[in-house]
């Protein structure tokens, strides 16, 4: 029987980090062990505590467990590309946010940053059950929009795709199994976009 192919991949740190910081990546296979509801709600529960701005948790996440409707009504959201790995996952999200303020209609300007830092949250709580998270922008968002029936002030943004790790490269089209292969990770330097001092462009 032949190996099956085991992924590590290289983080070159140039100051030490937290290890589940280092050893976080975003693989496009994953194991066959089934995502329970318990594992979500604890992914879940790690999200709602994130901060954000005035408290106002705008991030709203439609959730399926493979072999459920919403998993195959979410995975019928994403673009091609995403549908040609995603179906690995265990688990699928869509993400949305709510575009305006609690009590008036004014926009809420840091909604974005907190599903941000909502996702932050998830990542880490999902990375430590050894669980792996794959973020992804290729959406069909208004399709999403309708299909999980978001009102006007909902902006649909990303669907994130779930599982422990260890699945198979093989599965992959040849291309992503390259990537997925690839040990080394890239960063840009600190120095292109932390600065002491004013901007530099
Ligand atoms: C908001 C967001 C959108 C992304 N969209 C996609 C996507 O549509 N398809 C995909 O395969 N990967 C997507 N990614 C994964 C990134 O390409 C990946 O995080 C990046 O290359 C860094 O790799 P790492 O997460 O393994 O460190 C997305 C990541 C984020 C945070």
């Amino acid at each position: 029987m032949k190996d099956k192919q085991t992924v590590s991949k290289n983080t070159p740190l140039d100051h030490p980090v937290l290890e589940s910081i280092k050893n976080r990546w975003s693989p496009r296979v994953f194991a066959n062990t089934p995502i329970c509801e318990p594992d979500a709600k604890k992914i879940l529960e790690a999200g709602r505590w994130a901060p954000s701005a005035s408290n106002i948790q705008p991030w709203r996440i439609i959730w399926g467990i493979k072999g459920s409707a919403t998993y195959d009504r979410i995975f019928n959201c994403l673009d091609e590309f995403n549908q040609s790995w995603a179906g690995n996952s265990q688990m699928l999200w869509i993400n949305a946010f709510k575009k305006t303020m609690k009590t008036n209609d004014k926009e809420n300007f840091h909604a974005h940053h907190d599903l941000g830092l909502f996702m932050g949250n998830v990542i880490h709580q999902a990375n430590s059950m050894d669980i792996a998270v794959h973020q992804m922008a290729g959406v069909q968002f208004k399709k999403a929009h309708k299909e999980f029936h978001f009102t006007d002030d909902y902006h649909v943004t990303t669907a994130v795709a779930f599982g422990y790790f260890g699945g198979d490269p093989d599965v992959l089209p040849e291309d992503l199994k390259r990537q997925e292969l690839n040990e080394m990770r890239e960063r840009k330097s600190q120095e292109e976009f932390a600065f002491n001092g004013n901007f530099k462009n």
